[in-house]
């Protein structure tokens, strides 16, 4: 018999094992009923790849960050939404630097743990629905690879109007993505073509979340080039003005409200 995972807060549940894991509190999956066990976040694409990786870099403090993380807080100014907060490993800092920062995230389970580590506004929603609530920004940060929430074509245009909506003006955005054209993998180079074909994005990934029992359902996550970044921007209320590849394929965008 094979069982479909139950859909289900992925993330949060991860992420409050993989703080129980880190700190020693609270009830976490032992091998054996005894030894802690490596919390692993599996991604499993479309085209039936599956990856895992250690959760525990979500809880990372700033000495174990990767470079362009630390040059991406640097650039923030103003009031901010660190849009898709995940544990707060970014906002923790900006708020011992009295940065006044807001974590969002659709993940209530990320919220809580959250919370728990000592971030203090938190919202849970979409940065759409998050429109309404009547607050507004001069930074938005998408770390972490969140540009990946871009979607696609699709998309892209909805969540950058949303954006918008929440920009004071003169407000940026301060994005972290991954080109992912470097590669000769032919697992990865034919996956990009299969998606070319069908009109998508080469990197638009179809992917799900799992763990444990749960899973999440089939979603969009961009992972573009610079270019492709331009290109979705093209038209819409923001300027692409900077892209800082020192870190190459890994790159941060920064975007200007236009006018
Ligand atoms: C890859 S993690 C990045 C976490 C964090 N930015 C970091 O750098 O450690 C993605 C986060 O975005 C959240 N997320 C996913 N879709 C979202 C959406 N549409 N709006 C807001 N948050 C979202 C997830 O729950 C998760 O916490």
């Amino acid at each position: 018999m094979t069982v479909e995972p139950r859909i289900g807060d992925v993330f949060g549940e991860m992420l409050r094992d993989a703080l129980a894991v880190a700190t020693g509190i609270g009830p976490r999956p032992l091998a054996g009923g005894r030894l802690p066990r490596p919390v692993i976040e599996i991604i499993e694409r479309d085209d039936g790849l599956i990856n895992g990786a250690p959760a525990a870099h979500y809880l990372d403090g700033p000495a174990d960050w990767q470079p362009y993380d630390r040059r991406a807080v640097d650039r923030v100014e103003g009031a901010t939404l660190d849009v898709g907060v995940g544990a707060g490993r970014i906002a923790l800092l900006l708020q011992e630097r009295g940065v006044p920062v807001t974590g969002l995230d659709t993940s209530a389970g990320a919220l809580a743990v959250c919370r728990r580590r000592g971030v203090r506004e938190l919202v849970h929603g979409t940065v759409d629905s998050h429109v309404a609530d009547g607050r507004r920004y001069d930074t938005f940060l998408l770390l972490g690879n969140n540009v990946g929430l871009l979607e696609g074509r699709e998309r892209a245009p909805a969540l950058l109007a949303a954006l918008a909506a929440l920009a004071r003006p003169g407000a940026r955005v301060i994005a972290q993505g991954t080109d992912p054209y470097g590669t000769r993998d032919p697992l990865h180079t034919g996956y990009h073509e299969r998606n070319r074909r069908r009109g998508r994005l080469g990197g638009q990934l179809r992917l799900r979340l799992r763990y444990r029992e749960l899973g999440t359902e089939w979603f969009d996550y961009l992972v573009c080039s610079p270019d492709e970044l331009a290109e979705l921007v093209r038209g819409t209320a923001w300027r692409l003005t900077d892209v800082d590849d020192h870190d190459a394929p890994y790159y941060l965008a920064t975007l200007r409200l236009a006018g």
